[in-house]
């Protein structure tokens, strides 16, 4: 019995260990939703896909935490973000891998749709500091 058994805890504890090791890598997938929260929702996301080249001694915007809205207000001034219209924003279209200029961010190639279509909402509630 003994020498039945053991293969199969070793399997199963073997799995186990790889599934929570896969788990701890991967971003959880975000609940699209209304009231999106920069801070809560958005950072999460920009700290995770972008601020490992955007913060300073890589490449601007600044992504990390407690920089980022400043970033994002650049953009905003520079018309890359249009608060209130998500579809109408270069960011957006980077993002989605079909800007103009040819930049796809992340140069990777784009993110998952949920986390395009939190940042969406974001941009559409107003591109808020919240
Ligand atoms: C692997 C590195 C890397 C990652 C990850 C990355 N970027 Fe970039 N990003 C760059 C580089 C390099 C440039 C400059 C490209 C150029 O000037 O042509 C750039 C440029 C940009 C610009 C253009 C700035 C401007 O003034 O036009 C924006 C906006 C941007 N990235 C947003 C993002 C966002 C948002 C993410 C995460 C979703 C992201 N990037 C992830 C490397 C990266």
């Amino acid at each position: 019995m003994k020498t039945v058994h053991k293969p199969i805890i070793l399997i199963a504890v073997a799995a186990g260990f790889l599934l929570g090791a896969c788990d701890n890598d991967k971003f959880p997938e975000p609940e699209v939703k209304d009231n999106v929260s920069f801070a809560l929702d958005i950072q999460p996301i920009l700290t995770a896909e972008c601020a490992s080249c955007h913060n300073p001694s890589e490449v601007e915007p600044d992504f990390r935490e407690g920089y980022a809205y400043e970033s994002m207000e650049e953009l905003i001034d520079e018309g890359d973000i249009i608060p209130g219209n998500a579809e109408a924003s270069e960011l957006i279209e980077m993002l989605e891998g079909n800007s103009e200029d040819g930049n796809t961010m992340p140069p990777a190639g784009p993110m998952s749709p949920a986390k395009i279509a939190l940042i969406k909402k974001w941009i559409d509630e107003g591109a808020l500091n919240n």
